[in-house]
Order: structure tokens, then C-alpha cells, then sequence
């Protein structure tokens, strides 16, 4: 990379354009969050760590005002906005201040980690196929309409289902219908509750959803 910078400045003479070549080689990353962002902690760690290296995480909005993801966008000296429902009780009006935030800052990829609410189809469309969300089950088991939070692992141990997990997949128009980018079993052992089972499937999430943003960037940036 420095090297790069280099040639360029001595084969043009003129100050090698740096900000074109980091532009070039990084996905900026928009996550939106409504509670505690864990998931939002694991991604921040894996770009620290350098796994991911080719992503940057440039703000993350919040559908809850005192959401700890906040807290922990904070502390890592990262934009944190909270567009809430008392701000902007018109859903279209606080999905087309979602849409201004994600275009000011230049988001190539959206990451929906623990979102409780739902994006307009014109934001939808308008980031096709660069939208990504985990979701705390194996679908097609139990998502859709009413599957968030504990209700999916209530649902699971219902079921009888002898294996869960997580799954993170593109966002289209549905709910959790989007193409799947990856999956990760976890079993549900005897004696589960909705919160061991959660804290499973949790530990799960961490992993895969770095994993996809991965994927993502490195087929995001062969086109760039
Ligand atoms: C996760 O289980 C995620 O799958 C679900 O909401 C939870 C968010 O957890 N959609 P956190 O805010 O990342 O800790």
C-alpha cells in the first residue's frame, strides 16, 4: 500500500491521490442496532484484530435512544446516532433520515445487527443486495412475521427441533427471506431454557456475522 503511494508520487509528480487508493480497497460499513450490540462488538473486534481488514465501520444507528450499542460505538470513538420513533413518529420520515445518514456518510454496506425495526422498501431497494442481517435461528425455522428476541428460541424449544443456530442473509422486501450467506448449527440440549439456548445461538452469531461481512468485502471490493 505505501509503496503504491510511492510509485504513484514518483511517476506523476504530484501527490499521490491516498484518499482514491483507501477509498478503493474499503467497504464502509453502516450498522444499525436497537439494543445491547454485541454483534456490533464482534464486528468492531474483528476489524481491530485485522480479519477484517478490508472493512470500516463509519457510524452506527440506533432505533433506541439509550440502546448500549451506543455505549459501545462510544467508547470506540465511532458516530452513534439514535433515529427514534419520538424524533421522527412518521415512518417514512425517519426511514428517509436513515437513508440521508447512509448516503452522507458514503455506506457501502449496511449490517443490521439486533435492528427491531423495519427499513422502507425504498431504502431497500436503494441498497439492493448490500444489506445484510443476522437472525438468532436456522431459516427457514422459525423467522418472519413475530420471530425476534426470545420469541424465536420459545419457538424452537417448542418445536422439539433438536438443533438451532444463526443465520446472516441479504435483506430483500420480506421478513428474513432474503438469500442466505451463512449458517451455523448449534444443538438444543435437554433442559434448554429460551436463555441458554439464546446465549448459544449468541455465541454462534459472533462468529458468522464477521465471517459474512468478510464475504461480502472481499466480492464488494472486486468490483470497486
Ligand atoms: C441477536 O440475537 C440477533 O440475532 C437478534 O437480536 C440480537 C441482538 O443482540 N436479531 P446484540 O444487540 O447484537 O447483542
Amino acid at each position: 500500500m505505501e509503496q503504491s503511494v510511492n510509485q504513484a508520487m514518483n511517476q506523476s509528480n504530484q501527490p499521490a491521490n491516498q484518499f482514491n487508493t483507501l477509498e478503493k480497497r474499503t467497504v464502509k460499513i453502516s450498522v444499525l442496532v436497537s439494543g445491547g450490540g454485541s454483534n456490533l462488538q464482534s464486528v468492531i473486534d474483528h476489524i481491530k484484530s485485522g480479519f477484517l481488514d478490508q472493512a470500516i465501520i463509519v457510524q452506527v444507528i440506533s432505533s433506541s435512544a439509550d440502546a448500549y450499542a451506543l455505549e459501545r460505538a462510544k467508547n470506540e470513538g465511532i458516530p452513534g446516532i439514535a433515529v427514534t420513533r419520538q424524533q421522527w413518529p412518521e415512518e417514512e420520515k425517519r426511514n428517509e433520515e436513515i437513508l440521508r445518514l447512509l448516503t452522507e456518510a458514503g455506506t457501502d454496506l449496511i449490517v443490521l445487527a439486533g435492528y427491531m425495526s423495519i427499513l422502507s422498501p425504498e431504502l431497500i431497494s436503494a441498497y439492493s443486495d448490500r444489506i445484510i442481517n443476522i437472525h438468532p435461528s436456522l431459516i427457514p425455522r422459525h423467522c418472519g412475521k413475530g420471530y425476534y428476541g426470545k420469541r424465536v428460541h420459545r419457538s424452537v424449544l417448542e418445536s422439539g427441533d433438536l438443533k438451532s443456530g444463526a443465520t446472516v442473509h441479504y435483506v430483500d422486501e420480506g421478513i428474513d427471506t432474503g438469500r442466505i450467506i451463512l449458517q451455523e448449527t448449534v444443538p438444543v440440549e435437554p433442559g434448554d431454557t429460551e436463555d441458554s439456548l439464546a446465549a448459544r445461538v449468541l455465541a454462534v452469531e459472533h462468529k458468522i456475522l464477521p465471517r459474512a461481512v468478510k464475504l461480502f468485502c472481499e466480492e464488494y471490493l472486486k468490483g470497486k
